[in-house]
């Protein structure tokens, strides 16, 4: 490491490029080789430095630099490229008997008995082209229509594994055909976390990469972890191949991670052995492969046969059947995700299906089990989503048993959270999906004590944005939680010193990899993590533990807006505020229902209508009134009709009671920091009711602080002064309102009047 930092600090050029190719190498090292050199945290340090220096000296920094893998600035579309050799596809076949035509084909064309072929995987991804010149890379490209396709460099160079840069002995010109995946294992992960978040699913690795790859936003496409295989080579200058074992050569000399394994054949039994093999073993790879894909070796006699407008004439791709089988839906169960999703999961008759043994498949949500109308007992057909998830297809109605009935998840677990028995809900998540508007539907458990959310809650609960507590990350979380010494966020706050600094943590990882022993938390830590406590207990404001609940639909900003509405928490519980903000959106959906004017339920006879005209203008009223009561409030779009609902529904739940009850036990009460009481709810006794007040010029405390203060007190403040004016209010300065204050023969008041006024 020492040399590392030994380059003159007046030579960031030098320094620059030198951090470049080290960031690079232990890129390479990590993501390519599995063999990392350096600690996560040294590499930041190295990172951080380049990114320093780029933005200290812009004039020096490359877009292929080693910084720009964690994405550049959002792109408004995307250009587009005109390949240098058209992007073909390959002729695809089926049969074994097929994979004989195009061998007898290719004996009958180049005039030999035996041909040199490769044959290797077809990655089940998106196809691209990567242009570098001069060993940089130019840009990269999609396949688009075959001519032309979309420029993808911003979203390509995340992809860690690819290098930017070939060095100094890189040809003039070389184009790289290749294919864009999500590994499986990533595939998955983000599937999980897209049923977490109430979003659809994607059917297959090759449909999220597609879509990460068609995002404007490169750091969104950073954080879904792509990777691309070399298989082709397009245009090339300043470098000759005899054959596709020389191409390969290449590709591992630049280090350019290509398509394994590649088997070397020359006859049709070869081949066929092969196609075999290779389906054997696919099911192993990190990504999907829908077929084996054989390929003259020999770049001249691929010259002498040429192509088609559509496809080359020497290359065949061997498509496998996709797999399916069909089996029986035993049973349904439900898993408790780390957020209080509940994700059915379909109890298989075991069943062979690419490579393993089939039980279980998950159901995704609500959504997905009656758009498939999904039932117990069902004959079903299952697949494989990416290789590694079985998801069911479609249902055999015909075998259906008699007497069979629509499955209902709910009635199903009897209404309750399979892992605490708190009554579940339902969370319906407008999203768009091929461009319509859908709905997800799913179970949920909102249970703020809920032991199979317990990290997350946890986790939710310290964020800094939340109560801000230190020390309290994933792995302590974690460790708390299995350990049984906080089951809920509030059991943080019964934690000792002594207790919690013999908290065991899991063992560090060192360098030589092996484990360190088991950590302990420690003293100092403790009583860090005790420190904050006190802290939220007495001093983080109503807002910051509004969001500590974790309410569904309430973020930092409804927090904030709640807290401006309401003194403390017991307030919401019970918000007159919130209950007419639901009760608005109930009585409007009910006018749009009994609406003569509805289309989709209009009146019978006139006497129906006149009738619903009647009650159709009461509701109006009845919805002009309550929005009225509110006016004054401006309540901001934070806190609207799903929030207001939310927060109501929470409290008003078990677990919700049960919070508050906890916290006066704690003795914890958080205050709004910044209260703005309703000026309507003063009594009529209040010092300044019916009285109203104008302010003008420059006050000590603000502006603001006097109109809550007046309004506190019953008062009203108007931004203009008139006869009905009853007070001014004027600081430093108050010029034309002041005056026209004493025209009017309005009472002119500093801030001492104001307080004597009050006294
Ligand atoms: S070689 C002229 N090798 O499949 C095309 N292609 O269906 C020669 N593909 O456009 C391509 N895996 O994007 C080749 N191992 C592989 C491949 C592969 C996937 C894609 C490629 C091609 C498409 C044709």
């Amino acid at each position: 490491m020492e040399d590392l930092f030994s380059q003159s600090p007046n030579d960031p050029a030098g320094r620059i490029a030198f951090l470049s190719k080290e960031l690079d190498r232990h890129n390479r090292l990590y993501y390519t080789e599995a063999q990392p050199e350096i600690s996560d945290a040294e590499y930041d340090v190295l990172f951080r430095e380049l990114e320093d220096l780029e933005k200290a000296h812009p004039d020096l920094a490359d877009p292929n630099s080693p910084t720009q893998r964690v994405g550049g600035e959002p792109l408004e579309g995307f250009q587009q490229r005109q390949h240098l050799i058209p992007m073909l596809s390959i002729d695809d076949v089926f049969k074994e008997e097929e994979v004989k035509l195009f061998f007898r084909r290719l004996q009958k064309n180049l005039n030999t008995e035996r041909i040199s072929l490769t044959v290797e995987p077809k990655i089940d991804g998106v196809a691209v082209t990567l242009i570098y010149r001069n060993g940089k890379l130019d840009y990269a490209a999609t396949r688009g229509d075959g001519s032309r396709g979309d420029d993808v460099t911003a979203n390509v160079r995340t992809i860690r594994s690819l290098p930017l840069t070939l060095g100094d002995t890189a040809p003039a010109l070389l184009e790289i055909r290749g294919e864009v995946y999500m590994p499986n294992a990533e595939f998955a992960k983000l599937n999980e976390q897209r049923d977490e978040q109430g979003l659809p699913t994607f059917a297959n690795p090759r449909n999220s990469t597609a879509g990460t790859l068609k995002q404007l936003d490169p750091k969104a496409v950073a954080e879904r972890p792509l990777a691309v295989l070399a298989h082709g080579l397009g245009a090339h200058e300043g470098i000759k191949f005899d054959t596709e074992d020389d191409f390969h050569a290449l590709l591992d000399r630049y280090e350019i991670p290509r398509n394994k394994p590649v088997w070397h054949v020359d006859t049709l039994d070869g081949v066929l052995k092969t196609i075999r093999e290779l389906d054997q073993l696919r099911h192993d790879l990190p990504y999907q492969t829908d077929g084996a894909v054989i390929k003259v070796s020999s770049f001249a006699k691929r010259t002498t046969l040429g192509a088609t407008s559509r496809a080359p004439r020497w290359a065949a791709a061997f498509k496998y059947p996709p797999e399916q089988k069909t089996t029986l839906l035993r049973d349904i169960s439900v898993q408790v995700g780390r957020t209080g999703i509940l994700t059915p999961v379909a109890e298989l008759e075991p069943v062979p299906l690419s490579g393993t043994t089939v039980s279980r498949a998950t159901l995704h949500n609500e959504s997905f089990i009656q758009e498939r109308d999904i039932r117990l007992d069902d004959t079903v057909l299952v697949h494989k989503a990416g290789e590694i998830i079985p998801e069911i297809l479609s249902v055999d109605t015909t075998k259906r048993p008699s007497g069979s009935k629509p499955f209902s998840l709910h009635d199903h677990l009897g209404g309750k959270c399979p892992a605490c028995s708190a009554p579940i809900e339902l969370r319906k998540n407008a999203v768009k999906k091929d461009g319509e508007d859908y709905l997800v539907l799913t179970w949920w458990c909102g249970n703020f004590e809920c032991p199979a959310q317990a990290v997350t809650r946890m986790k939710h609960f310290a964020q800094r944005k939340a109560l801000d507590l230190d020390g309290l990350g994933e792995s302590v979380a974690v460790k708390l939680v299995e350990s049984a010494m906080a089951r809920s966020p509030l059991d943080l706050f019964e934690l000792t010193e002594e207790t919690l600094a013999d908290l065991l943590l899991e063992p560090a990882k060192l360098q030589s990899g092996e484990e360190s022993k088991p950590r302990r938390f420690g003293e100092k830590k403790a009583a860090g993590l005790l420190s904050s406590l006190q802290k939220a207990r007495t001093e983080q404001p109503l807002s910051k533990w509004i969001f500590a609940m974790g309410i569904p639909h309430v973020g930092e900003s409804s927090s904030k807006e709640l807290s401006r509405l309401h003194e403390q928490l017991t307030d919401l519980a019970d918000s007159d505020t919130l209950k007419t903000i639901r009760e608005i959106t109930i009585l409007e959906s009910e006018q749009r229902e009994i609406s003569p004017r509805n289309k989709d339920n209009p009146p019978k006879d006139d006497e129906e209508k006149e009738e619903r005209q009647a009650a159709f203008t009461q509701l109006k009223e009845r919805i002009a009134a309550l929005n009225d009561s509110l006016t004054s409030k401006k309540i901001s779009p934070d806190v609207g009709p799903v929030a207001s609902a939310s927060v109501l529904a929470f409290f008003a739940s078990e677990a919700g009671q049960h919070v508050l009850q906890r916290l006066t036990k704690l003795n914890i009460n958080p205050r709004s920091d910044n209260y703005f009481p309703d000026p309507s709810s003063a009594g009529a006794d209040a010092p300044f009711a019916g009285k109203t007040f104008v302010i003008t010029g420059t006050l000590s405390g603000g502006r603001d602080d006097f109109k809550s203060l007046i309004e506190k007190n019953g008062g009203k403040v108007t931004g203009s002064v008139s006869k009905n004016t009853s007070y001014v209010l004027a600081g430093e300065g108050g010029g034309s309102k002041r005056d026209k204050a004493e025209k009017l023969g309005v009472e002119i008041l500093d801030e001492e009047g104001l307080t004597k006024l009050l006294s």
